[in-house]
């Protein structure tokens, strides 16, 4: 308590200097301090009327929602912190109205790292099947550490998967048969090579040698009636037509030439529920069959896990392999479409955006994908990826020279930017990474 009005005046002025520090100015109270000591007191009572007018800036801090939240609930899983906000971000891709999905980003932005964490996710936090295209031979750790599989396809390996495997529930349609002879005609048209693609008449003999060659099977769906490449060759020579002899030609390369792997019946068990196919060692041309392949491998356990209500994930890391070519492209969009009604959650990882807008059937992966990870993206593909997604300003940021493993998460209409970092001194890490420095032998 002060003694004199001087030193009263002091020791207002003074305490005044604190509040001003913290950004607060007292105001006096005339002939009410008693009204003001019991307002103090924390009993709830207010005595003091004071009004204040509050500015725009000053009302934004009340406004909660200026961020944007990914929060759902039930089976969701864990995508990062949002880096706004620092809340996880938490989703189920299988509740979209299109759980298809795409990772988009310069190389070494972290798009396998991206897939390898959600692949972890997937395999502890539900029962589905993973199924993952790997040509990096890079997932072998991971899935090894998951106790997966791993399915090697080279030309000296003792793996062999049918391209020609079907199952009855293969197709919604009565005849599983349709689907099939579209995919033998891609494998043929990719076999073939050339600008102009398959003839009429050359898809007509070829359509034909379909139905031949499965009729036994369909007949009688025991695994020693499955035909293989060299059955079909044979059903095109039948023919004794000149087409069917020019693409019989270029399937010799498969049956009897130096690049016949896929002319065996498939000897590997896919039971696991965690599978990765290992296509490094498949030169350049069988690469992209190989990747084809596996996609139809995959549709047809994605066909019958739907009867057994299960979903099945799908990972196709270094998709712009399967964009390049007009025909895997082709059928590639044409998964796209099909797997959700199926169950089926494919995404796909791919450093180069512009091969994923060269046509406007190939743009269609990118309407039909609900999910899409930014990383950070070169400025060509900044300028076409904001223009085609609506990114502001402010979003484009968040994918310019970002760290790998942050960028832009889009889930149906929701943009954030997030931030997922994975620890480098953990074990998930070390089989992760693909930094030659830090991939340790396992
Ligand atoms: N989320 C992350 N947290 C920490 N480090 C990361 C993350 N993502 C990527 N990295 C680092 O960046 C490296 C490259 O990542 P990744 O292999 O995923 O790149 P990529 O985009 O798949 O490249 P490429 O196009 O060449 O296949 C990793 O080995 C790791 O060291
Ligand atoms: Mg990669």
């Amino acid at each position: 308590v002060a003694d004199t009005k001087q030193k009263l005046g002091n020791d207002v002025f003074q305490a005044a200097g604190v509040a001003q520090k913290y950004n607060c100015s007292l105001v006096r109270l005339d002939y009410q301090q008693e009204q003001g000591l019991v307002s103090s007191l924390p009993l709830g009572i207010n005595q003091i009327k004071i009004q204040r007018s509050l500015t725009t800036s000053n009302v934004a801090v009340f406004v909660p929602f200026v961020t944007q939240e990914l929060f759902q609930s039930g089976a969701a899983m864990y995508y990062g912190i949002n880096a706004k906000s620092h809340n996880m971000i938490m989703l189920d891709r299988k509740q979209a109205r299109c759980p298809n999905g795409l990772k988009l980003g310069t190389p070494g932005s972290g798009k396998s790292m991206s897939c390898k964490s959600e692949i972890v996710s997937v395999f502890l936090t539900t029962a589905d099947d993973i199924f993952i295209s790997d040509p990096e031979a890079e997932y072998y750790p991971l899935v090894k550490r998951l106790h997966g599989q791993v399915i090697k396809l080279s030309p000296t390996s003792r793996d062999y998967v049918n391209p020609l495997d079907i199952n009855l529930n293969y197709s919604e349609d009565d005849s599983p048969l349709a689907l099939k002879s579209d995919f033998v005609l891609s494998f043929c048209e990719l076999v073939m090579g050339g600008k102009t693609g398959l003839e009429a008449i050359e898809r007509t003999v070829i359509d034909r040698a379909v139905k031949a060659i499965y009729r036994p099977y369909l007949a009688n769906p025991s695994p020693e009636n499955m035909p293989i490449l060299s059955d079909l060759h044979q059903a095109l020579l039948d023919q004794h037509l000149p087409e069917a002899d020019r693409v019989a030609q270029a399937l010799d390369l498969y049956v009897s030439g130096s690049l016949n792997v896929f002319n065996h019946k498939t000897n590997v068990d896919i039971h696991n529920r965690l599978v990765a196919f290992d296509i490094k060692e498949l030169g350049k041309q069988l690469k992209k069959l190989g990747m084809l392949i596996i996609q139809d491998q995959i549709w047809g356990r994605v066909t019958q896990n739907r009867s057994q209500g299960r979903a099945t994930w799908y990972f196709a890391d270094e998709f712009h392999l399967l964009l390049k070519e007009e025909q895997t492209a082709a059928y590639s969009a044409e998964i796209w479409k099909r797997f959700r009604k199926w169950g089926g959650v494919p995404t796909g990882a791919t450093q180069n955006v512009k091969d994923l807008l060269s046509s406007p059937e190939i743009e269609n992966i990118l309407e039909n994908s609900d999910f899409i990870t930014l990383l950070n993206q070169a400025s060509g593909d900044r300028k076409i990826l904001s223009e085609r997604l609506n990114l502001s300003a402010d979003q484009q940021k968040c994918i310019d020279n970002s760290e790998p493993g942050e960028g832009l998460l889009i889930f149906e209409n929701v943009v954030l930017p997030f931030s997922n970092p994975i620890p480098k001194n953990t074990q998930l890490y070390k089989i992760m990474t693909t930094r030659l420095s830090e991939v340790v032998e396992l």
